[in-house]
């Protein structure tokens, strides 16, 4: 550990804090604050924890202003290229690519985990058919808490190692599943002569009636956004797996916890808004009216798959995206996609805007993912739903480094309270 240290000084009353600075591997100097409020009697403030590191990772590295996101010191562009989910799953997990052994072995254990308990079923039948698929996710990913929570010894890694693959191994049946209900046909169970992507394909949109083969093109593509889309370190909803599980909670409703916070439109809820918004634009000649509602601090309307807290010059994920959404669009779908050809306008012409350039807003990952998706045949309301299933590897990856780091301490926040002052209770009739 660094011996670097950084004074701070009270101007008021003289009093000062040395406080140690840490580096990582990579990326900027790191302020340790955990010793001023004793030193000192202040807390810092932070609201969306912009510049506020909340643990200590090896897990993902990003450098927004670079552009660069790294799984396990991987380059998430060779990553991309050259692997397939599962092999990415076992790097987040364990820290290094498997060799051929550990690969088959770990393929084998996530195959033999796939199906959900019969009476996880009668789960669905609670929901409304036309209950949102996140809203279902929410519910029976958290009810699997009820099947595994006496048997878990969350001290114990053994332990947290079956919750892992369980997790990974359920969430595209439970999020097959969903979709099925939705739709009123009948659950699909797993296939084990197929991979991780094919046999989600064919839970969602094989029927007992006639035999189903995924197309290669759409499990290809749906390898690479499950790719792009396993960890990206202390994002919103990974730091609420970590928060949830700070208190030793059951890892299964941690990760329900994390679907919640998924779901918003400003985290994994912006693929299914992009599509929102592109139909609400409707044409390349209402573009322009757009862009200034977007500009506008009084108008609610932002561009969707815009933007981003941490990139502030490209994200890596969007660029690769892009390049394989014309592969897909061209091999796929029948005709020549209208959505595409409206959000490539629209990236251009924000692109092109000044307001845009100055807050250094670029298309993030999931400008692109949904129109893929829709070409899948996805429906726009399970596209938060497939982010779900590929970032479950990273909350548990997450939360497993939590659960195994001797410094890991419940998460607590402090606050700037802004209520009344103390006062005293008046009686009912008096006041
Ligand atoms: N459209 C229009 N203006 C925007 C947008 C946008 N999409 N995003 C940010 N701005 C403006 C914002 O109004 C603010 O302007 P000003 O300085 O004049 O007040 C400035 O840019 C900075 O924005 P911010 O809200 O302070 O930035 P943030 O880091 O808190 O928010 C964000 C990041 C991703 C929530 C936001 O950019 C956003 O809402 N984007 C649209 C939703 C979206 O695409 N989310 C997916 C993120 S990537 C997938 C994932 O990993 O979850």
């Amino acid at each position: 550990m660094s011996k670097k240290t950084m004074t701070l000084t009270d101007n008021a009353t003289g009093r000062t804090a040395e406080l140690p600075v840490h580096k990582g591997t990579a990326g900027p100097e790191v302020v340790d604050i955990t010793r001023l409020y004793r030193d000192m009697g202040v807390f810092t403030f932070d609201p969306g924890f912009v510049a506020t590191g909340s643990c200590r990772s090896s897990i993902t590295y990003i450098d927004g202003d670079a552009g660069k996101l790294w799984y396990r010191g991987y380059p998430i562009e060779q990553l991309a290229e050259k692997s397939n989910y599962l092999e990415i799953a076992y790097l987040l997990l364990y820290g290094d690519l498997p060799v051929r052994q550990e690969l088959e072995n770990f393929e084998n254990i996530i195959r033999h985990h796939t199906m959900i308990n019969e009476t996880l079923k009668s789960f669905f039948d609670g929901f409304h058919y036309n209950a949102h698929p996140m809203a279902i996710m929410v519910g029976v990913v958290g009810s699997l808490s009820a099947f595994y929570h006496d048997s878990i010894d969350i001290h114990n890694p053994r332990h947290r190692e079956i919750s892992a693959h369980r997790m990974i191994a359920k969430m595209p049946t439970i999020a097959a599943a969903s979709y099925k209900h939705n739709i009123g046909e009948p659950f699909i169970y797993p296939r084990n002569d197929l991979d991780y992507c094919a046999n989600f394909l064919s839970m969602m949109f094989a029927t007992p009636c006639e035999p189903y083969e995924p197309d290669p093109i759409a499990v290809k593509a749906v390898n690479l956004l499950f790719i792009l889309h396993a960890d990206h370190e202390q994002n919103a909803s990974t730091s609420t797996v970590r928060l949830a599980g700070s208190s030793q909670a059951n890892p299964f409703a941690c990760i329900a916890s994390g679907i919640a916070s998924l779901w918003g439109p400003a985290h994994g809820g912006a693929n299914e808004a992009v599509l929102d918004m592109l139909r609400q634009i409707g044409d390349v000649s209402n573009i322009d009216k757009y862009i200034l509602k977007a500009k506008d601090p009084d108008d609610p309307f932002r561009l969707m798959g815009f933007g981003h807290r941490v990139y502030k010059n490209h994200d890596p994920r969007a660029t690769i995206i892009r390049q394989i959404c014309h592969e897909v669009l061209e091999n796929i779908a029948d005709t020549d996609n209208p959505m595409f050809e409206l959000a490539l306008r629209l990236e251009q012409v924000a692109l092109e805007d000044e307001y845009f350039v100055e807050r250094k807003l670029y298309p993030n990952v999931d400008f692109y993912s949904g129109i893929i998706y829709q070409a899948l045949n996805i429906p726009a309301t399970m596209f938060t739903v497939m982010f779900a299933i590929a970032r479950t590897v990273g909350w548990v990856a997450h939360w497993m480094e939590m659960m195994d780091d001797p410094d890991q301490r419940i998460g607590r926040p402090r606050q700037i309270y802004t209520g009344a002052p103390q006062r005293d209770y008046v009686p009912l009739d008096k006041r």
